[in-house]
């Protein structure tokens, strides 16, 4: 359970294994660039990423999987994520945070969980993108 979340904390879920375990948030991160990539509404983030999302999608499943409760996959390869600094090249606002939540959501209702579950990632994730907002708009 989270308890409490302050925007921007670092902090480890437990939802890894609940989630399915790797396979499962391997689904989680395909569902998510499946969305990215075919809902008209968000191609202001699509448009950010480079055509083939294959590298974007290793790398998400790689920190998802540590930001989750599982194996520190990211960390190992590439060290601190530092992902608010990573992000700062692309302007990032409310609307980019919503598009970007809004794939997260339709990613996370294709996956077999109870709303408790879904509702308790989505406002992590929330909060995660909230923090990556680096313009006031
Ligand atoms: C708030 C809206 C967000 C936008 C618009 C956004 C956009 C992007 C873009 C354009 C990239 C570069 C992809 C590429 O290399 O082609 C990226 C990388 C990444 N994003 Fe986001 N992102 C957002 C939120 C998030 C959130 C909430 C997370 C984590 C929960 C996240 C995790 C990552 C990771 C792990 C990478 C790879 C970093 C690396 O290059 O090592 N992003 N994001």
């Amino acid at each position: 359970m989270i308890d409490v979340v302050k925007p921007g904390q670092v902090y480890k879920l437990n939802q890894y294994e609940k989630l399915g375990g790797e396979a499962g948030v391997r689904q989680l991160t395909q569902y998510f660039y499946q969305a990215m990539n075919s809902i008209a509404d968000v191609k202001t983030i699509r448009d950010m990423h480079a055509p083939n999302l294959n590298e974007a999608e290793e790398k998400l499943f790689m920190f998802l999987s540590g930001w989750l409760g599982g194996p520190s996959l990211y960390i190992e390869k590439f060290g601190h994520p530092r992902l608010r600094a990573r992000h700062l090249p692309f302007s990032v606002g409310t609307k980019e945070r919503d598009q970007w939540l809004h794939c997260m959501d339709v990613a996370l209702s294709k996956m077999e969980i109870e709303k408790p579950m879904h509702d308790e990632l989505m406002q992590a994730f929330f909060n995660t993108a909230d923090f990556m907002r680096n313009q006031d708009k």
